[in-house]
């Protein structure tokens, strides 16, 4: 293969990924296909005149020149996107979440087992250096035999990212437990190494929605002066209307393969940002601050902290999206399409961290009985 040629499925936003293909030297972005004809425009500037645009995905599928596939448009489109695209025998790179259910993610895995094409998740965490020092150190023994885990996940700007579009609904998300959470519970698969089984959860929205109208923008807001949580962007419906009906407000307890438990915490109305991520074991514990790209390890015999060295465990400085991690995880598509490289973002991870967070939405709607987590209906 000369060049792998690739489609995006909506091409603002997240199709930004775009530009690190266009950029790589062994791919070409050929295709684009969008909701919005003004986001197909400034697509075509940004990747050349000839480019194949269309307001229809299945035109870009339909095309032989489009080998892969990026699927950047909103949850709910992935699971009918994502599948359409391997039955039509294109690679799929799928943004996180899958889908938004279970059987959305078992759906297209079925699809690719079907196709033969190779498929991959955007879980870019997985690529961030700090978090693979992280992996690297657990991997190596030293904190012992894992037997626990806690995420605790303040989403400062919580308003600005969730409830001023899509993400806000069920219907476009179902909960923000499998939406941001597909990460945190993702980091949590991977940095144990094992998957859930079960889950009890409790979660409420306890500061965002309200009673303002659904059509309600900020621009035309009454209280657009004195409002916090006032946007300028083209994300700028009122994070207060009628129609939010996603939990703000979101605990979880889980118990993974072996007997490992493990808690999530995510909450959306903190004024800071920071995720932190512990992880024990039979010898010690590690957890991380994100903010800071720190990572420490305690020792039971020590009783001390140590700060990792950069001598030590090389954390790489940041170049790029998402700490660096957007450039790597375009290069591991490349790398497992034409090379045939085995992903760090499988597709059955892609699926785990889904039903975990499927099955935390269901119990915290339904006074926080245990869910067991299916397996995978291949
Ligand atoms: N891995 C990460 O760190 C990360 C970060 C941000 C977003 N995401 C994921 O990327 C996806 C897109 O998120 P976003 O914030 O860019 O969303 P967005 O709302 O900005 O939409 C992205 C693009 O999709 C287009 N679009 C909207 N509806 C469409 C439809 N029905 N068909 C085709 N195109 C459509 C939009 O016009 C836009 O160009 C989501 O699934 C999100 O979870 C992942």
């Amino acid at each position: 293969m000369d060049k792998l040629r690739i489609g995006v499925i909506g091409v603002c936003g997240r199709g930004g990924l775009a530009n690190h293909w266009r950029d790589s030297g062994r791919a070409s972005v050929v295709a684009g296909a969008d909701v919005n004809p003004t986001y197909l425009d400034d697509f075509r500037k940004r990747m050349g005149e000839g480019v194949f645009v269309t307001d229809d995905y299945r035109r870009l599928l339909e095309r032989a020149d489009v080998d892969a596939v990026a699927v950047t448009s909103p949850d709910f489109t992935h699971e009918e996107y994502a599948s359409a695209a391997l039955d039509a025998g294109k690679h799929v790179f799928c943004e996180k979440p899958l889908a938004i259910s279970t059987e959305g993610c078992d759906r297209i895995l079925r699809a690719w087992k079907a196709s033969g094409k190779r498929l991959m998740v955007g879980f870019n965490m997985r690529y961030m250096s700090i978090f693979r020092a992280m992996k690297e150190i657990i991997d190596a023994g030293t904190i012992g035999e894992i037997r626990a885990a806690w995420c605790r996940h303040f989403v400062g700007h919580g308003g600005t990212f969730y409830y001023h579009d899509w993400h806000a609904n069920r219907r476009g998300s179902n909960s923000l437990l499998l939406q941001k959470g597909s990460h945190d519970l993702d980091m949590i698969h991977w940095l144990t190494g094992r998957y859930t089984r079960r889950v009890a959860a409790f979660g409420s929205l306890d500061f965002f929605g309200g009673d303002r109208p659904n059509g309600l923008t900020c621009p035309e807001c009454p209280d657009k002066r004195t409002c916090f949580e006032y946007d300028t962007s083209s994300r700028n419906q009122c994070c207060f209307r009628q129609e939010v009906d996603v939990e703000d407000n979101n605990v979880m307890v889980m118990e993974l393969d072996g007997g490992i438990k493990a808690s999530y915490l995510q909450c959306h109305f903190t004024p800071d940002y920071h995720r932190n991520y512990t992880i024990i074991g039979t010898e010690g514990r590690i957890e991380n601050s994100e903010p800071e790209d720190k990572v420490w390890v305690r020792m039971r015999r020590a009783n001390s902290w140590k700060e990792l060295a950069d001598r030590e465990y090389a954390i790489r400085p940041a170049v790029g999206g998402h700490g660096g991690a957007d450039p790597v995880i375009c290069e591991d598509f490349l790398d497992m399409v034409i090379d045939g490289k085995e992903p760090l973002a499988t597709p059955e991870a892609g699926r785990m961290s889904v039903a975990a967070g499927c099955a935390g939405a269901h119990s915290m709607r339904n006074d926080g009985m245990p869910v067991e987590v299916a397996p995978i209906a291949w």
